[in-house]
């Protein structure tokens, strides 16, 4: 079932979105080579708690840390670690759910430290891309995976794959609820999106293979051929004409 969130629940998502996008901008200062993906975590929680947020990924199963932090070949879920240094570069993405009594908002953005290769910039600038048109097509009407076939069709027109092993998905008082919403597929399928629905759309793409494999911790994900990938994520609520992003400064 997919819930249909009222303007309660809207303003509550809506606060921890807009409290976790000014602490993800506001990273952009430390995410530089020296400091490791363990303090940048470490950071952000700090962050999230005095401002009265929650992080609900801590304590999720097996998971201990406020966010996933993955480099390079890393998908999703990567693992904050003492032991991964950031270097030039590297091409970070911090994804980040906080919850406001309760109410989730999810997001991930990405960072480059020092130089990074036309590759890096290209995969991102394509990442970002196939979110900015999913979200501009996204209203009340429209089939669910016509988001998935649009966000499919961009990244494999510029060359890249997108990954199947996860999805973008719903969110509200869990930040995984009804409906999963792959990257990839046929339009005009699914549930009919309405006003008041709110999504995590998040493509994952890569620079080869879209084949994932998990590390020995359980979460890590990471391309299985070590291409690049790329990941990027908002949240939205569908609103009568099209959707409110809640995790963008306006
Ligand atoms: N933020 C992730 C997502 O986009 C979920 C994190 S998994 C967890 O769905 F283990 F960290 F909780
Ligand atoms: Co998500």
């Amino acid at each position: 079932m997919i819930i249909i969130k009222n303007n309660i629940a809207i303003d509550k998502m809506r606060h921890a979105g807009h409290i976790l996008v000014t602490i993800l901008e506001d990273m952009r200062q430390y995410v530089v080579v020296g400091v490791s993906t363990f303090d940048l975590d470490a950071m952000i929680e700090a962050r999230m708690t005095a401002q009265g947020l929650q992080a609900p990924c801590k304590g999720y199963g097996t998971y201990k840390f406020a966010t996933c932090i993955s480099l390079n070949d890393g998908i999703v879920h990567g693992v904050p670690s003492k032991e991964i240094i950031l270097k030039s570069g590297d091409f970070v993405k911090i994804d980040v759910v906080g919850a406001y009594k309760s109410y989730c908002a999810d997001l991930t953005r990405y960072y480059f430290v020092g130089e990074v290769s036309a590759t890096v910039r290209r995969i991102a600038e394509v990442a970002q891309i196939a979110l900015d048109s999913a979200i501009a097509v996204i209203k009340p009407g429209i089939k669910l995976s016509d988001i998935s076939s649009l966000v499919q069709n961009i990244v494999e027109k510029e060359g890249f794959g997108v990954v199947r092993d996860f999805a973008g998905h719903g969110i509200g008082q869990h930040f995984h609820e009804e409906p999963s919403i792959p990257n990839y597929g046929k339009p005009g399928k699914g549930p009919v999106v309405r006003e008041g629905m709110a999504f995590a759309i998040e493509p994952m793409i890569t620079e080869k293979s879209f084949e994932v494999r998990i590390l020995p911790d359980g979460w890590t994900a990471k391309t299985i051929d070590g291409g690049l990938a790329a990941h990027v994520e908002d949240t939205v609520v569908v609103t009568k004409t099209g959707v409110e992003v809640l995790t963008r400064l306006v």
